[in-house]
């Protein structure tokens, strides 16, 4: 339920922000691992470096991600879009790409931008999602161009010295 402003006014004024894609994931107590596309991503802190997310609550992850100590933040490059796709549809997200077990367990995706590693600090309710704060003990760069969301479409990074 929304209050003075129509639901469809504020998802397409949000849609003018173009925002990095991310799939964030972690494993649960027996290893498995989960993941989902998250565009909520961003950094809150650098001393001590924490960084943020929200998760919907009825979200298949949630019951995992509301468990879970380690999270791994993977940055996706341009040419992932098929990732995002898998990492938010109800396919065996992890048989659709390479990956490996990082901190506890977290995977990390081939072919990413970059990776954070980090362990949960805290967890709180906003509206409909829960906030996720963790703390990075890890990041790696890969040199490579991110894919970005902008109006629901995919696309990616023209700087001004290359336009
Ligand atoms: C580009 C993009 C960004 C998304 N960002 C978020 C987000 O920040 N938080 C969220 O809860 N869902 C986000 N979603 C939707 C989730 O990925 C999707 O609802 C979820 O994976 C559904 O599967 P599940 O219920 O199995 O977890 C995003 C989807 C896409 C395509």
């Amino acid at each position: 339920m929304m209050g003075a402003i129509d639901a469809r006014h504020f998802r397409n004024a949000m849609g003018e922000m173009p925002t990095g894609v991310t799939v964030i994931t972690t494993s649960d107590e027996g290893g498995t691992p989960f993941g989902m596309t998250v565009s909520s991503f961003g950094s809150l802190s650098l001393d001590p470096p924490l960084v943020l997310w929200s998760v919907i609550e009825t979200s298949y992850c949630m019951p995992v991600f509301a468990k879970s100590k380690a999270f791994a933040i993977n940055v996706l490059a341009h040419d992932q879009e098929v990732v995002s796709r898998v990492f938010c549809s109800p396919m065996d997200r992890f048989s659709h790409v390479a990956w490996n077990r990082g901190l506890h367990d977290s995977p990390l995706i081939d072919g990413a931008a970059a990776w954070i590693e980090c362990v949960r600090e805290k967890l709180a309710r906003g509206g409909d999602h829960r906030i996720f704060i963790a703390r990075v003990l890890n990041a790696r760069t890969f040199d490579r161009k991110p894919l970005l969301h902008w109006r629901g479409d995919y696309g990616s990074v023209t700087t001004m010295a290359q336009a």
